[in-house]
């Protein structure tokens, strides 16, 4: 979490960096900071705690701060609360150096211990202080930025994605990482570095992602990269396909409501790139048929709702291709020792860098298991490290909630079980060509399901008081439910939790009381009665019932009064569908509650420690 930015060029560096980190504001949003070394060759730092607007009113946005080399921080606090103490950069005593960093150093504790023998004081709580601090002691015993450096990643555990400014190199941002994220792009007469794509795209579409425990130095148009031995390393630039319009609101309220509309696209150009002429074709992602044919057990881990996404995979593979799955909440997979046996191991995640994912990854590899990633965001580290990797095509996604990377990763994960199910030989061509035809069609019937949000914008209104909300589902119906419930929660904060319908009774329905706000999601038709009976008993509790149903599922005429239909399609896809109507309720109350849609409180999109 945390977003950091460095810029030396020939232009005014403050605005630049500010532009930066509004668009990395989705990382942290609770202070924010820059330091520039200016005309004099003295380092000027400002910082505030709030949003970041806070810090571009102060500064006029950048343009009462000189100097044309600097990094900025906006923060997700860690180590010690928001504050503009704890805000980033950190600098020495001296303000001769001066630091920002996101990810976390494990030993700080030890570190900063160590160096308050040598004489350091520290100010505020923050790992950060001590990074700084440690480079800066480096620097004074070897008087070499990159010795420094390097001596500094020897004798800290954890993640980073440091960049440093220092006054005797005026014209240089001298940068290292290890597990978070970070890329340089060099144009014309400047370079400049950020933790994510979108701060950047304004100025290049080239860039450089900087590997684990790669020093890099960059100038006035040019960056130079060396391993912590200080030898020169030679680096590709890699070409970025996402356009900066990308990256911005468009014309809708919030990014949120942005990329709900994106899905039809974002499921076409998904599955554009897994189709080649009416067939799933998996070459671009690395598996041939042989690979597809080994698999003879998944493992599925993830967090948040890219888990709910393997949830979902479950009970398709399991159904389509016959093949064991287990889907593990990646931060469980990596410490609890499981029994594994020769599976696949699939990752999901949007941002790539997710610190339990990735070492969830890890753990598969070092017990010998072949990964596969399914990530959004090209050259991540999760990306990087797993043996294939499917690149789902949601493009940026800026709003803290998910919803069309979900979605992409849906519809990779659906195509992924048609095409085992199809090499297994478990579906026969006329099932395979129609799941196919299924598949496509979904962009189309998603288009539909746009226009009738209003609906839902209407009952959010007369819901908006509620307390609790549940939500119930049998099989896939349930996996949606879990995320329809985790979308609520977040950002309209409200109580909420998910059911396996059959589940109730085994506890949870003693919280039902009059009033009570319970979805059903029916769209399996051999499940549909079931869950019925069991939203009917809620009904009899005084429960307020709604459900999400396919327009081809017969509801009884009485008993339940809020009805949202959604297009018909094979059962084994209806979560993509059927999750629609949910984001787009999760949306509107939080609208209706005053709260901040994109940018929920205590939350980062990209959580990148544990
Ligand atoms: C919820 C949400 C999170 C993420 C989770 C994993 O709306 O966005 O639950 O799904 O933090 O993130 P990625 O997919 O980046 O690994």
């Amino acid at each position: 979490m945390c977003g950091i930015v460095g810029y030396i060029g020939n232009e005014q560096a403050a605005p630049i960096l500010l532009d930066g980190l509004k668009k990395l504001e989705y990382r942290g949003y609770d202070s924010a900071g820059i330091a520039l070394l200016n005309a004099s060759g003295d380092i000027d730092i400002v910082k505030a705690k709030g949003r970041l607007s806070v810090l571009c009113e102060m500064t006029d946005d950048g343009k009462t701060m000189n100097g044309t080399c600097g990094i900025g921080h906006t923060r997700w606090a860690t180590h010690g609360e928001p504050s503009e103490n704890n805000a980033h950069p950190h600098c020495n005593d001296e303000k001769t150096i001066a630091a920002v960093h996101n990810g976390i150093i494990e030993n700080y504790a030890e570190l900063k211990e160590k160096l308050i023998k040598r004489g350091y004081k520290f100010y505020s709580q923050t790992d950060t202080e001590v990074a700084t601090k440690l480079v800066d002691y480096y620097y004074k015993k070897y008087g070499d930025p990159l010795r420094a450096i390097s001596e500094f990643a020897l004798r800290v555990r954890g993640s980073y994605a440091l960049a440093v400014v220092n006054k005797d190199f005026p014209d240089t941002v001298f940068a290292i990482r290890k597990d978070s994220p970070m890329i340089i792009g060099v144009t014309g007469g400047a370079a400049i570095l950020a933790s994510d794509v979108p701060a950047i795209l304004n100025y290049t579409k080239n860039v450089y992602y900087v590997d684990n425990l790669q020093i890099a130095r960059l100038e006035k148009g040019a960056v130079t990269f060396y391993n912590l031995d200080r030898e020169e390393v030679q680096k590709e630039l890699v070409a970025i396909t996402w356009n900066a319009e990308a990256a911005e609101k468009g014309g809708y309220e919030h990014f949120m409501l942005k990329e709900i509309h994106e899905q039809p696209k974002v499921v076409k150009d998904t599955l554009n790139y897994l189709c080649r002429d009416g067939r799933l074709d998996f070459s671009e992602v690395g598996l041939t048929d042989k690979d597809f044919k080994r698999i003879n057990g998944i493992v599925i881990v993830g967090c948040g709702s890219a888990y709910h996404v393997g949830v979902v995979m479950q009970y398709v593979i399991e159904d389509l291709a016959r093949v064991p799955v287990r889907v593990e909440l990646a931060s469980e997979f990596r410490y609890r020792n499981p029994v594994l046996n020769g599976e696949l191991v699939v990752a999901i995640s949007q941002s790539g860098e997710t610190a339990d994912t990735l070492a969830a990854i890890r753990a598969a590899k070092e017990s010998g298991l072949k990964t596969l990633a399914i990530v959004n965001v090209v050259g991540s580290s999760i990306a990087r490290e797993a043996d294939f990797v499917l690149y789902t095509k949601a493009g940026p996604e800026i709003s803290v909630a998910t919803t069309k990377a979900y979605s992409a990763q849906l519809v990779a994960g659906y195509a992924f079980a048609v095409k085992l199910a199809k090499i297994r030989g478990k579906i026969d061509n006329n099932y395979y060509d129609k799941l196919v035809t299924e598949l496509i069609a979904l962009s189309e019937k998603l288009d539909c399901l746009m226009e009738r949000k209003e609906e839902i914008q209407k009952f959010a209104a007369k819901t908006m008081d509620k307390q609790d909300v549940f939500f119930i589902g049998r099989g896939a119906d349930y996996a949606v439910s879990v995320e329809g419930s985790l979308k609520l929660k977040e950002i309209s904060y409200i109580h909420s939790e998910a059911y396996a319908a059959g589940e109730l009774k085994h506890g949870t329905i003693s919280l039902i009381e009059d009033g009570t706000l319970v979805f059903g999601v029916l769209t399996q038709k051999n499940l549909v009665e079931k869950t019925l009976s069991n939203l009917i008993e809620t009904a009899s509790r005084g429960a307020l019932i709604a459900v999400i149903a396919s327009d081809g599922v017969k509801l009884p005429v009485k008993g339940i009064d809020n009805v949202f239909r959604i297009p018909d399609v094979d059962e084994h896809f209806t979560p993509s569908l059927a999750v629609i109507p949910l984001q787009f309720f999760a949306y509107y109350l939080s609208v209706l509650r005053g709260n901040d849609v994109d940018k929920p409180r205590n939350l980062a999109k990209s959580v990148t420690v544990e």
